[in-house]
């Protein structure tokens, strides 16, 4: 029996006898247990009390692929391949890899859990239980991988304008693909190619979304973070977080596919967490100061040093503003 069934009994957050759930799920009350058992190593908080069954306190909002499906506009409802949701899963952009190495454009796969969520710079993405949003998926672009320079640019720019949906405001993005909100992380992005670099490239995005923090979890985070629900002011409900977020992506991916990345530039800036700003460019070799100027029409930084403005292209690089 898959840990699914009786998640999906205790998401209403009331308790729930063993005799009950043992008889919705045709078990026995001992292997009602073990499953309870087995919900720990997913870290959900159980109670459990003597006398009044199971408890899920606060209960769950799972995620549907039916339900957030409901926010796909026709086109990119056609364009999925697949749309999966796990409740645990190593890294959703190791799954959607092996995907686009198939090459299946369109695969989507959300996640509940993820036990080795991959950060950029080789670092973790914390990644506790049906509090967050996981999401990667696959696509093909045409034009060599310089056409993809600003694509991560471009997918930040569509998780911002699905976020505001949602309610979110004064959402910045800093170079060159987290989301922040008053200077907190509320978002990453991590793009990564499949394959041989060719003509046609082969990409999976991999997006997180901070929309439920647990503080328990937030103790593994290195950074200042926040998330859309501290954002809002209020609890959001993660089918519309998640189906909002993937039909502002796939849409994107359309447009960028078509126009490359010009089109989203001054929505990039507007939202320019470090505009005429000091800053320290690191990459593994060395690092830069100098005034972040925006970005030109490819997604590269403009940094204007001593030595006149460089374009900086992505990459292992990262960016943080000067101690005044
Ligand atoms: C960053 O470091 O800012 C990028 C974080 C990207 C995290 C997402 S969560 C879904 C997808 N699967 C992963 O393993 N990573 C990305």
């Amino acid at each position: 029996m898959s840990a699914r069934k009786i998640l999906s009994l205790l998401a209403d957050g009331e308790f729930h006898s063993g005799e009950e759930l043992g008889a919705a799920l045709s078990i026995t009350r001992s292997a009602v247990w073990k499953q309870a058992k087995k919900l720990e190593d997913l870290q959900v908080e159980l109670h459990s009390v003597k006398g009044r069954g199971y408890c899920i306190p606060g209960g769950l909002n799972l995620l549907e692929p039916e339900v957030l499906k409901l926010s796909l506009s026709e086109d990119n409802l056609s364009a999925l391949a697949d749309l999966q949701v796990h409740l645990e899963i190593d890294s959703t952009n190791r799954l959607a890899l092996e995907f686009a190495a198939k090459q299946v454009p369109g695969f989507v796969c959300f996640a509940e859990q993820q036990s080795a969520g991959r950060g950029r710079r080789g670092r973790a993405w914390v990644s506790p239980f049906a509090r967050n949003i996981y999401l990667s998926l696959t696509w093909a672009f045409d034009g060599g991988v310089s056409a993809l320079e600003g694509l991560s640019l471009a997918v930040g720019v569509a998780a911002s304008n699905a976020l505001k949906e949602l309610g979110g405001g004064n959402l910045e993005l800093k170079w060159p693909n987290d989301l922040l909100h008053e200077g907190k992380k509320l978002g990453g992005i991590l793009v990564e190619m499949s394959g041989e670099v060719s003509d046609r490239c082969w990409v999976v995005i991999g997006i997180g979304i901070n929309l439920q923090m647990p503080s328990s979890a937030a103790r593994d985070i290195d950074q200042p973070w926040t998330d859309l629900e501290s954002v809002v002011g209020h609890s959001i409900d993660r089918n519309l977080a998640a189906g909002t977020l993937l039909n502002h992506i796939m849409t994107t991916l359309n447009g960028y596919q078509k126009n490359g990345f010009a089109a989203y530039r001054d929505d990039w800036q507007q939202m320019d967490a470090f505009k005429d700003q000091p800053v320290v460019l690191s990459t593994m070799l060395k690092q830069t100061t100098g005034i972040a100027r925006g970005i030109n029409n490819k997604g590269a930084l403009l940094l204007e040093t001593r030595n006149g403005i460089e374009e900086i292209t992505g990459g292992e690089v990262s960016l943080r503003k000067q101690q005044q």
